[in-house]
């Protein structure tokens, strides 16, 4: 599937956004060769960066009204709130950007040091992850809600900081090579309530998950596939040899049943735009007008606060620049795809059967993908694109290091032991985008390598394939992983 030789631009500059309709015959193709050594992932939307802006240039054919709109939403998601834009008053992030830097994934502060010398939540007003708490039972905590906010804006307290403790544990491929696996455990220090619900949140009362930001790739394609052809792939994705089966998740959003696409555990239909301005910055919306921090008492308190919940923070305008934005993004090319051991690597990803969930190939509906304001944009349409994702939950397990991927966190469908195949386009970027190498949905992994060792539960078969290769063969499939 990687032998395509021409790139196929489809040309529409001059129409307006709501261009959607019949306007077939004024499609105007172009071919173009791709470049020496990169190879599309994205069809007409790939693009071929290997610079810190690999992930948040715009696909060639956004022009004209739609290149307007790109340039502010990348605006507004970069832009930082302050409390009067409507950061906080709690808050995890302090802009789109500052938690997908460049549209990726910005070192995740799990592994930033705290003033105390421990790892977790920066204290000087920054930090890169959601965290999120529940009773055990699955409730909500009243006066915090689904989101701990480790951050806050001037004369309010931040609801809590995290606090990991790394775990390591050593281990050896058959052939001898030693590797060593992180674990996290958390704590959370600091409850700002220490008299009422830190007194009632027993650290046995409480499950922790956290995540690290999603590199930004691929979104509108995401957006742009049939939900059908998912629904077949949960159906095709039963290897009993191997131990795996995919599902899919399904989620109860804006008053109907729908299949779930983005967040780690295919939890959310869209693009959690307007959740994400709410969530995790306490930017209220059209979608959410209210204060996350509604109810808190310290809040309630605090008066001036009060004045702000008569206005909506961001406008439905800049949430659909945002949005548009997202689904404009151009997927950057595979590179290297020449050199022989990054083709070797790649026949060792078919033979350690990663490409039964890491699914290389999928093609986009015929009419693309539909913004939240209605526009639809027909050139992420009937695009071949190689995600080598399936979009589809696994169970990876909890036996590895005694705990393994599972973090006891219900999302939908969603069991704790289940997580969406992260989509590996892109993958090989991140370290010249963001400046590390950390992978899975807590950032646990610190390279490729060890990102591979946890897989467990349904991927446990792929990753035994994996350790019994020679070392050589490990290492090409690798490099092959980097060249995505
Ligand atoms: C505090 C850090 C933080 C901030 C701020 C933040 N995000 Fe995220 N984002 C995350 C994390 C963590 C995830 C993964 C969440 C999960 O799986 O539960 C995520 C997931 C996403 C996804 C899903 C991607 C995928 O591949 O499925 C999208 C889209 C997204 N964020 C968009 C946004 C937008 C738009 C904003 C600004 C309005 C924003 N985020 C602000 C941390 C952040
Ligand atoms: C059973 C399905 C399955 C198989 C087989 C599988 N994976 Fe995965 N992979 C996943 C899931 C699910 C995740 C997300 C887990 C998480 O974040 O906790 C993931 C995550 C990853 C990540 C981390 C991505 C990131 O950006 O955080 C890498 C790298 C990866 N897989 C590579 C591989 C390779 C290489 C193989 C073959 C040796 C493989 N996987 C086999 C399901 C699978």
């Amino acid at each position: 599937m990687n032998n395509l030789s021409k790139l196929t631009f489809l040309l529409l500059p001059l129409l307006p956004l709501t261009a959607c309709e019949d306007k077939g015959d004024e499609l105007e193709v172009v071919e173009q060769p791709v470049p020496e050594g990169f190879a599309l992932s994205a069809g007409n939307s790939t693009v071929f960066l290997t610079s810190t802006y690999a992930y948040d240039a715009n696909s060639d054919w956004v022009r004209g009204e739609l290149a307007a709109r790109f340039r502010d939403g990348d605006g507004l998601y970069d832009d930082a709130l302050t409390s009067s834009s409507g950061l906080g008053p709690v808050y995890a992030g302090y802009a789109c950007g500052s938690c997908h830097r460049n549209a990726g994934r910005t070192t995740p502060s799990v592994w930033t040091k705290r003033a105390d010398g421990a790892y977790g939540s920066g204290d000087y007003g920054f930090s890169s992850m959601l965290i999120y708490i529940t009773r055990r039972n699955g409730a909500f905590f009243q006066n915090y809600g689904r989101v701990l906010h480790d951050q806050s804006i001037y004369g309010v307290r931040p609801e809590g900081k995290l606090k990991v403790d790394w775990r390591y544990e050593k281990g050896q491929f058959p052939d001898g090579e030693t590797y060593e696996l992180a674990a996290p455990t958390y704590t959370i220090t600091d409850w700002y309530m220490p008299g009422l619900d830190g007194r009632n949140i027993r650290p046995e009362e409480l499950f922790c998950t956290v995540r690290i930001p999603l590199r930004h790739v691929g979104l509108g394609q995401m957006m742009a596939l049939d939900p059908k052809e998912i629904e077949a792939l949960a159906r095709k994705s039963n290897y009993p040899e191997y131990g795996i089966s995919g599902r899919a998740n399904y989620i109860f959003e804006r008053g109907r049943m729908q299949l779930g696409l983005s967040g780690n555990k295919a939890q959310h239909a869209d693009l959690t735009v307007e959740l994400g301005f709410s969530s995790d910055m306490g930017a209220t919306n059209s979608r959410f007008p209210e204060e996350i921090s509604e109810g808190q008492r310290q809040i309630q308190e605090g008066g001036s606060m009060g004045l702000r919940y008569h206005k909506l923070d961001v406008s439905t305008r800049d949430m659909e620049d945002v949005d548009l934005y997202l689904h404009t993004l151009g997927v950057p090319a595979r590179r290297n795809v020449n050199d022989p051991e990054v083709k070797h690597g790649e026949r060792m990803f078919y033979q350690a059967k990663c490409h039964l969930c890491h699914v290389t190939t999928l093609r986009t509906r015929p009419r693309g993908a539909t913004l939240l304001n209605g526009t639809e944009l027909p050139w992420l349409g009937n695009q071949t694109v190689h995600p080598y994702s399936d979009y589809l939950l696994h169970d990876m397990g909890s036996e590895i290091m005694g705990v393994g991927l599972n973090d006891n966190y219900v999302s939908g469908l969603a069991r704790g032991n289940e997580w969406r195949t992260t989509p590996l386009w892109g993958i090989g970027l991140q370290q010249t985008v963001n400046g590390h190498t950390y992978f899975l949905h807590d950032g646990r992994a610190r390279n490729v390598k060890e990102a591979i060792l946890w897989h467990g539960g349904e991927g446990e078969a792929s990753k035994r394939l994996f350790m019994k290769m020679k070392k050589a063969d490990r290492e090409a499939l690798i490099k092959f992983v980097n060249s995505l």
